[in-house]
C-alpha cells in the first residue's frame, strides 16, 4: 500500500494497480477494490459485493452532485449521508437487518477528504468507452480488466445557473454544436420565445425553451439547476432505465413530470421497508416527503422537473419536528 501525500487531510490512500489493473482505496477504515465485474467494500464489520456498473454509476452522481441533499444510497447498504461540509460513509445503517445483526457501520469525513477518495476512485476504475452518466444503450461497457479511462465524462461540468439558463453571463442554451438533440427527443419543437424588452432592460428580460433545452441533455438521472429564486431551484433532468441511487430525502421534494412516465419506488428512508409506488406521468405533480427514499425506473428517456429547496435549516427543522416532512396539508 502506498500512501500519498500523509499530512494532507484531502490524501487520497491508493495501492497499486492490483491483478486486473484496477488501485485498490483505502478511506478510513473502509476498503474498495474492484475486478473485471464487481466491486467489492470491506469495513470492520462486513463485506459487500457490488455490480461494477452499479457502482460506477451511483459513484458518479454522488461525485457530480458533491453528496446531493440528504442520503445516497449505491445499494440496499451502502452509501453516504451529506451534513454540508462533512460526510458519513455508512453500510448496513439504513438497513434493519444489517443493524439487527451489528454489523452495520459508519464513519464521519470532512467533505473533501472523501471527495478526493471517490474522484480518484471513479476515475481509475472507469474505463474507455464507458459512460457512467448515460444510458445503458447510449454507452459501452464497464466491464474486464484496466482498459484506457475516460476522465472527460466522469469531470463533466455540471449545469448550475446563478439565475437562470440564457441570462446574459449565465449557462448558455443548448445548440447542435454543443448538445445534439437525443434519439428520443426528435419530436421536441426546438423554436425558442421571442423576447421584446423595454429599452434598457434588454439584459434583464430572458426566456427559454425548457423542452428544448432538455431533449439535448446527454446525460440521465443528473438534476441540474436552471434556475434561481433565493432557495427556490429547479433543477430538471432526463431519465432513462433506473435511478443508479436510492436517494433518501433530508427535506421534502416536488416532482413534476415533463414527459413520459417514471415509476418510483418509494420505500421508509431508515429501514427501507415499502412505502408506496407512484406512477407518473406528463402532467402529474407529486411531492416526496422528507422521510423517505425513492428509486425511479423510466421505461423511455423522459423529462423530470426536480424542485428543491436548498434552504441550510430545513433539516435540522425536520429533525427536531419544527418542520413536517410533508409541504401541505389538505
Ligand atoms: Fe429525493
Amino acid at each position: 500500500m502506498t500512501i500519498s501525500e500523509t499530512n494532507d487531510t484531502t490524501a487520497v490512500q491508493a495501492s497499486a494497480p492490483n491483478h486486473d489493473g484496477y488501485c485498490d482505496f483505502t478511506l478510513g477504515n473502509f476498503h474498495f477494490r474492484r475486478d473485471e465485474y464487481f466491486a467489492y467494500v470491506t469495513w470492520p464489520t462486513g463485506e459487500h459485493t457490488l455490480s461494477i456498473d452499479d457502482f460506477l454509476r451511483a459513484m458518479q452522481r454522488d461525485v457530480a452532485w458533491d453528496f446531493f441533499y440528504g442520503t445516497v444510497n449505491f445499494d440496499a447498504v451502502v452509501g453516504t449521508v451529506n451534513h454540508y461540509g462533512t460526510v458519513d460513509l455508512f453500510a448496513g445503517q439504513f438497513n434493519e437487518v444489517y443493524r439487527k445483526a451489528e454489523r452495520d457501520y459508519v464513519q464521519n469525513f470532512p467533505t473533501p477528504h472523501i471527495r478526493e477518495t471517490f474522484k480518484a476512485m471513479l476515475d481509475d476504475w472507469t474505463i474507455e468507452g464507458f459512460d457512467p452518466f448515460a444510458s445503458p444503450a447510449e454507452t459501452d461497457k464497464p466491464f474486464g480488466v484496466k482498459a484506457g479511462s475516460n476522465t472527460e465524462a466522469v469531470t463533466r461540468r455540471r449545469v448550475t445557473a446563478a439565475r437562470m439558463v440564457g441570462v446574459p453571463g449565465d449557462e448558455e442554451i443548448r445548440t447542435d454544436a454543443t448538445h445534439p438533440v437525443n434519439r428520443m427527443f426528435a419530436d421536441v419543437a426546438q423554436d425558442e420565445p421571442t423576447v421584446e424588452a423595454e429599452p434598457g432592460f434588454e439584459d434583464r428580460v430572458a426566456a427559454f425553451n425548457l423542452f428544448a433545452y432538455l431533449s439535448r441533455s446527454n446525460v440521465t438521472w443528473n438534476p441540474s439547476v436552471v434556475s434561481v429564486c433565493k432557495d427556490s431551484l429547479y433543477c430538471p433532468t432526463t431519465e432513462e432505465y433506473i435511478l443508479p441511487i436510492i436517494h433518501g430525502n433530508d427535506r421534502v421534494e416536488w416532482f413534476v413530470q415533463l414527459s413520459d412516465e417514471i415509476q418510483w419506488v418509494v420505500e421508509d428512508r431508515d429501514t427501507g421497508v415499502l412505502r408506496s409506488k407512484v406512477t407518473m406521468r406528463a402532467g402529474d405533480v407529486a411531492a416526496m416527503p422528507g422521510d423517505i427514499r425513492h428509486q425511479g425506473y423510466s421505461p423511455k428517456r423522459s423529462m423530470l422537473l426536480v424542485w428543491e429547496n436548498a434552504s441550510g435549516e430545513l433539516p435540522e427543522l425536520i429533525r427536531t419536528g419544527k418542520a413536517p416532512v410533508y409541504p401541505v396539508e389538505f
